[in-house]
């Protein structure tokens, strides 16, 4: 496999360090040449079209703001190049559907990078719950951004680039989560604000979503808590309480702990799952086999948070 990376910032160096320690980087390419100066040792371009083209590699990885997600995937399929994008996947529902209909006509794979449904504890609970009923589950974010985080990269904090805030950035792996484990709302009624950085920022830091489906889903959102805490999740079943936390799920009552070996790549709040995603997606096109968060699965996250955009406090079909 000949694999590229297409944004070399925060978290393309993170894919470009494990590609290259499994042997398969050929190329990176970045609008920002000086982002290019620590990969001498393998093609380089500033136009990722030109990457496309000329180096035709076997997969890519884009690791770029999120609205040119959509374009750069499409180009990517439509020219049969594999490719894993970065969440979120795209930020409209015009750009789920080009991608669902480029995804369909292409011999290539699509997959999204949900990283921590690979995470041991996550994988625990999605194995347990197979069998059970869910009524209600509940899922919490408290993180910190401030103004110097939204001042590093300027396409973050506008709706225009980055599509939204908490949620679609920050809080979507774990609203990806509390989808995955507890089902999809059919409706939900929603909340954005911007509580701490107004005058910073046009997008929302905080949010709450109410989701009704099978099971009524809540969701609590932040990006201005005084640092980064751990992330739960508590789904109530036919059988009892599940409470899932980063590294131990108390199961009805029964503690799990899970450690991982896997190393940490970037920020400790991106878990250590990148390396297990990324291995997985290429054993699936090794055995030809489908990836498990093709562009389908990668959606659901983006059309439950377009709906709580779309909401303002007003129940809002899930699409
Ligand atoms: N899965 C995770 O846990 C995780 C963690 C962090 C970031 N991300 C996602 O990764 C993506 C990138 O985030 P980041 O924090 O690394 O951003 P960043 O701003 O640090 O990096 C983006 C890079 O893309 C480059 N770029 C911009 N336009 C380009 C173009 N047309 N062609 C080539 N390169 C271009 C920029 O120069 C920059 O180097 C986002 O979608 C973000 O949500 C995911």
């Amino acid at each position: 496999m000949r694999v590229a990376v297409i944004g070399l910032g925060v978290i393309g160096r993170v894919h470009a360090r494990i590609l290259r320690e499994n042997g398969s980087l050929g190329a990176v390419c970045d609008v920002d040449e000086a982002r290019l100066a620590d990969y001498t040792d393998v093609a380089r371009f500033t136009d990722y079209t030109r990457l496309l083209d000329d180096f035709r590699p076997d997969a890519v990885h884009i690791c770029t703001p999120h609205h040119l997600h959509a374009e750069m995937v499409i180009a990517a399929l439509e020219r049969n190049i594999h490719v894993l994008c970065e969440k979120p996947l795209c930020i409209s529902h015009k750009e789920i559907d080009a991608i669902l209909r480029a995804e369909e006509r292409s011999d290539a794979y699509l997959g999204v990078c949900l990283q921590n449904r690979y995470n041991p504890a996550n994988r625990f609970a999605k194995e347990y719950l197979a069998d059970k009923q869910v009524s209600a589950a509940v899922a919490h974010v408290a993180w910190n951004r401030d103004a110097d985080y939204y001042a590093a990269a300027d396409w973050r904090g506008r709706w225009e680039s980055e599509g939204g805030g908490v949620l679609i950035n920050q809080a979507l792996h774990t609203l990806d989560l509390l989808q995955w484990l507890a089902g999809k709302p059919e409706s939900l009624v929603a909340n954005v604000s911007n509580l701490t950085l107004d005058g910073v920022v046009e997008v929302e830091d905080t949010a709450v979503i109410l989701g009704e489906g099978k099971a009524r889903l809540s969701f609590f959102a932040t990006n201005g808590a005084g640092e980064d805490l751990p992330v739960e999740i508590t789904v109530k079943t036919d059988a009892g309480i599940l409470k899932i936390l980063p590294k131990a799920v108390l199961a009805d009552g029964e503690l799990h702990t899970f450690e991982s070996n896997a190393p940490v790549n970037g920020k400790v709040c991106y878990g250590n799952s990148h390396g297990t995603l990324i291995a997985d997606f290429y054993r699936c096109i090794a055995e030809n086999r489908p990836f498990p968060i093709n562009g389908r699965e990668g959606a659901e996250v983006v059309r439950l948070i377009l709906a709580a955009y779309e909401s303002r406090g007003k129940r809002t079909a899930v699409r």
